[in-house]
Order: structure tokens, then sequence, then C-alpha cells
């Protein structure tokens, strides 16, 4: 048995300051334009924050997919990858990676995650309507369900709505709601349960193992399938140990199998699990193995890369050992627990408890005299980057897709994601965050709404262009000037 680290590190002055435990070797030179030109950047980019090239941007926390930062020991086994079409010594370490940490003998790659959402919504969404009962949503896996004709039921309790809650697993799975669905929809129309690990859009939030404990005997009752959304795994299993008492003495490793054990297929987007790119679908299963296996030579190239290159295939193997290393998970999640409370104590509506992925701001609250068919979220992001620099993602009803019929389908929460990808800022960056955002609150009234003026019709809020409803961008930089001076 894998004994637990401890990564607590106390302050002399009582303080709670997550300190890093890792050094810079490696460093990347940041642009702070003046917010004369970051509003120029946001006209050009249709004020959707995906859209904004990186010239113009200081800190970026769209996302930890791909941002991540890379390990010494990533790095240089990148230098010994095995360039071969079929059976390359890089896969094979990486399927033995795959069996040690996921504990998952049968192992398919993907070139990201929402390619494993594909292959799995084409091999099981056999009829129209069949339904995919999941703890929530994420916007990929819903696309894909889509587009192959299902549906997909959220079965959250109610707390998870709850922006401010203190309650420590808000991505459980409803088990009442979850028997209710299956027997009024008959198992023979549910082709899998997906249960996301720290659910993304809801901020983060993990579950646990005892919910998913739960969901395994009710798919058991009924013979259905786990699909798990591994993707923030290392961080729900990080959070299991901070706040699962039967699991707070137990290992990385212990955990991780231990969820992945109760599932019966796990795929992930790698560019997350294993701060490196590419994706997988893995399963103990031959049967299911052998369902799937003829999709990937269809999609995404042969079964020994996947689409992923090779050099990245082994900074994947080693990305995936180091998820068990506590010291380097806990970084983003401690980081993120700190801006949240200090922002909390200044007075800015953030959802607790602290999840994970990023601190993720309440447009609704903060921008209340925004209606929502004006997109506060979408707004927020594009007024935050303009006064910091800082690139967020709105993760909003402008994320949403319309439903059938052409009509907007309004989140349930308007949220501004602020993404701390793994070990990429130090802390005064983020006390810039912090300071730039209490300002933004302190003038919220000067935010107004935003509305399309290019919408796409599948996955909008990647290509989506915007333009605000009057002329709030400049009374905002007015006020900024006034305040700041000539400040960057
Ligand atoms: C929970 C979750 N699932 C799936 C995906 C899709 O992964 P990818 O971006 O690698 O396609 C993501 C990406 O952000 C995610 O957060």
């Amino acid at each position: 048995m894998t004994k637990k680290q401890t990564v607590k590190i106390k302050f002399y002055s009582g303080e709670d300051i997550p300190l890093e435990l890792h050094k810079v070797r490696v460093v990347q030179k940041l642009n702070l334009v003046p917010i004369e030109r970051r509003l120029e950047a946001l006209f050009e980019s249709g004020f959707n924050t995906f859209r904004l090239n990186t010239k113009d941007v200081f800190l970026d926390m769209l996302t930890d997919s791909g941002t991540n930062a890379m390990s010494d020991m990533q790095v240089s086994a990148m230098m010994h990858a095995d360039d071969a079409y079929a059976g390359s010594q890089s896969f094979f370490r990486l399927q033995k990676a795959v069996e040690d940490v996921l504990q998952k003998k049968y192992f398919l790659p993907v070139h990201q995650g929402r390619a494993a959402e594909n292959v799995l919504a084409k091999a099981y969404i056999q009829k129209k309507g069949d339904l995919i009962p999941m703890n929530y949503h994420f916007t990929t896996a819903l696309a894909h369900i889509t587009q192959y004709g299902g549906r997909i039921v959220e079965l959250l309790y109610d707390e998870a709505y709850n922006i401010t809650s203190e309650h420590p697993f808000k991505g459980n799975m409803n088990i009442e709601k979850l028997d209710a669905v299956i027997r009024e929809t008959g198992k023979e129309n549910i082709p899998f349960i997906r249960m996301e690990a720290s659910t993304n859009l809801i901020g983060g939030q993990p579950f646990s193992i005892q919910n998913l404990r739960e969901v395994r005997k009710i798919a058991d009752k009924y013979g259905l399938r786990i699909v798990l959304d591994a993707s923030l795994l290392g961080e729900n299993a990080y959070l299991i140990i901070q706040r699962e008492s039967e699991f707070l003495h137990s290992s990385m490793a212990e955990v991780i199998g231990t969820i992945t054990g109760l599932a019966d297929i796990v795929y992930f987007s790698a560019r997350k699990l294993s701060s490196s790119r590419g994706g997988g679908i893995c399963t103990g299963n031959e049967n299911i193995y052998h369902e799937l296996e003829g999709l990937i030579p269809l999609f995404e190239g042969f079964l020994t890369y996947g689409g992923i290159s090779v050099r990245e295939i082994e900074a994947m193997a080693v990305g995936l050992y180091e998820t068990l290393d506590e010291t380097m998970i806990c970084q983003s999640p401690q980081f993120i627990s700190y801006l949240v409370r200090s922002l909390m104590s200044k007075g800015v509506p953030m959802v607790t408890p602290p999840g994970v992925l990023g601190a993720h701001v309440d447009a609704m609250q903060m921008c209340s005299h925004i209606p929502q068919l004006q997109y506060p979220a979408g707004a927020l992001a594009a007024a935050f980057f303009l006064v910091s620099g800082v690139r967020g993602m709105e993760r909003g009803s402008i994320s949403n897709q319309r439903d059938e019929n052409g009509n907007e389908t309004y989140a349930d929460m308007e949220l501004l994601r602020l993404a701390v990808p793994r070990r990429v800022f130090t802390l005064s960056q983020i006390k810039y965050v912090e300071d730039r955002l209490v300002w933004l609150n302190e003038n919220r009234h000067l935010i107004g709404g935003l509305k399309f003026i290019y919408e796409p019709p599948v996955l909008r809020f990647f290509m989506g262009g915007l333009e605000p409803v009057s002329d709030w961008t400049n009374k905002l930089v007015a006020k900024f000037r006034e305040d700041f001076g000539d400040s960057l």
C-alpha cells in the first residue's frame, strides 16, 4: 500500500498561504498591453475570449486544457519517443501507465477528450431518443450525444445549484432520481450512465466515492454500464482525500483506483488529466474493448497512436504517473481556494466551496442588472479582460446550445471561470487577479450586456461573435483611467 504524502505547510505568521512545491526552470515572457488596445482586441474577437490572440492576453485563465505546466520528466520523456505507425514502444509505455494508474487493462488512444465522447456516442446511442443520465453535462459530451440522436438528463441534488454552499460533494448524482429515471425510461433506452469527475460546468465540484458506490448499485440493479469522464479525476481524488472521512489517510493511487474500479468505461482528456495532449478510453472488459476498437482507426488513427504524436504519448505516460503525486495535484486547488476565499472576503460573489480547475465568479449576482438574455457571464468575461488583460471563460448561457426548436436554453448558473492550470501562475499573479476583480466588482454597474452578431449552430461559444448592447465599454475604460492613471 502506498503511504499518503503530507502536503500541509503551516506559516509561523498563521497566514494561510499556498506554497509552491516546484521551482520554475523554463519561463515564457508575458505581455500586458494597455486597456485601449484590450478594447480594440475585444471588438476584433467578437467579445468572445476564445477568439482573442494571446499577444493581447496577460494571464491566460481560459482553461487548464493543454495549458498545465509540464514537468521536467515529461519533457525529457518526449525525447525518447519511438516513431512508428504501428507497434510503437511509446504506446506500450502509455498502455502500462494506464494499467498502473487507472487500473484498466484495455486501452484505446484518441486525439483528445471529445474524440472519446464521439466514439462512445457513436458506439452506444442506438436509436433516437436514447437517454444518458448524468450528474451534469459537459459541453462537448452533450454535443456528441445529441449529434447521434440521444438525450441527456442531469441528476444533481438541489444543493448543487446553490452557488454558495459548504456541501463538500456538489457533483454527487441524485440516487433517488437516477432510480426513478431508469424505471420510467426503461433500461433498454439507456445506453449508459455518465459520471463526470469534478463536474466542470457547476464550478469544478467533485463527487464522493460513497455516491459513486451508490450509483454502481443502481447500475448493477438494472444491468447498466457506468462511463466515467476522468478528465479531472486527479483533482476529484485530491478533494476526496481532503473531504471524505473514509479516505483522509488514503493515497492518490488508492483513491483513483477505487473510483475507476467502480466504472465500466473510463475516458479522459489527457490535455487535463496528464498535463499533456491526447486522450483515451480504457476498460477492464474485453467485450467493451472490441465494441469500440473499430472506431479508433476510423476516426482517430491506428490503435497504437490514436491521432496523438508519439512525443505527446510519452509525456502522457509520465503525466499519468505524476497524477498520483499529491504535491503536483494539490497546487491548483490550493491556489483556487486561496483566490476564492480572498475574493469572498472582499465582497465578490463566488461559487463555494472552492472547486477545481478554476475560481468561478457568480455573474448572475455580480451583474444582476444584466438580463440573462444579454449574457451576464459573457459580459463579465469581456469586462474582466478589458480591465485586467486576464482571459477567463464564459460558462453560462452562451455555452449552452439552443433546443431543437431554436430557443435559448438558459444556463442554471452564469459563471465567469478563471482557470488555474497546474503550476503555471505565481501567487503575485493570483493577487493581481484578485485586485482587478475587486475593483471591477465595485464598478460592476458600468458593465452592460452583449448580443450575438454571429452564432454558429454547434458549440456556438467557441467561435460565436457578439457586441455590446450599448457603449458601456467606453465608460469602463474611462473609469479605469480615472482610478489607475497611466497604469497598464
Ligand atoms: C470534463 C471534461 N470532459 C471532456 C472534455 C473534453 O476534452 P478535450 O478538450 O480534450 O476534447 C473536457 C475539456 O475541457 C472536460 O473538462
